[in-house]
């Protein structure tokens, strides 16, 4: 009798156990990209700190001469708030007819990473939303890297 009644308690607990832990599971989707960055107030310091580093990176600042930057860092925040999946609307050209008048090349395109990497491991930003962020902007190198 004692074993029947476990087992009965055993059978009921999981009965009762088992909705609460699929709906857990049905609604335990990730955050999005936007929202484990910091939202706005951090993609908007990241930018700030990201432009900082390329107006002072020799290797490239040249290309950024005649650039508005108020302007490009508005966009970018635009660019990286819509395309992580935050409320935002890029307002900006597409990276082709950004870019097309730079002659970017592949390594000006991985000195701007470079840039942009240690400005995200200053905000400790971990290697996970890292890599996420990398692989968002990563497909755009095609359009904007023009010469070898
Ligand atoms: C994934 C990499 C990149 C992204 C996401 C990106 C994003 C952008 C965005 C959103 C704009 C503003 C577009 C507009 O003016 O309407 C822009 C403009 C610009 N970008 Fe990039 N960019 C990238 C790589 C580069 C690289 C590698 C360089 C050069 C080293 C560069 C140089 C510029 C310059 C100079 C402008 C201003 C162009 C102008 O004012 O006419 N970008 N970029």
């Amino acid at each position: 009798m004692r074993k029947l009644i476990s087992a009965g308690t055993l059978a009921l607990a999981l009965v009762a156990a088992l909705p609460g832990h699929l709906t857990a599971q049905n609604t335990m989707q990730e955050k999005s990209l936007y929202d484990r960055l910091g939202g706005k107030p951090a993609i908007t310091a990241v930018v700030d700190e990201f432009v900082a580093r390329v107006a002072a990176d020799k290797r490239i600042n040249g290309q950024f001469a005649n650039t508005d930057i108020p302007r490009l860092k508005m966009l970018l925040v635009e660019q990286i708030c819509a395309g992580t999946g935050g409320p935002c609307r890029y307002t900006g050209r597409d990276m082709k007819s950004a870019h097309a008048h730079l002659k970017i090349s592949q390594a000006d395109f991985a000195a701007l990473v470079e840039d942009l990497t240690r400005t995200l491991d200053k905000f400790k930003v971990p290697a996970k939303e890292q890599n996420e962020l990398i692989a968002v902007l990563a497909p755009m190198k095609s359009d904007i890297v023009t010469v070898k």
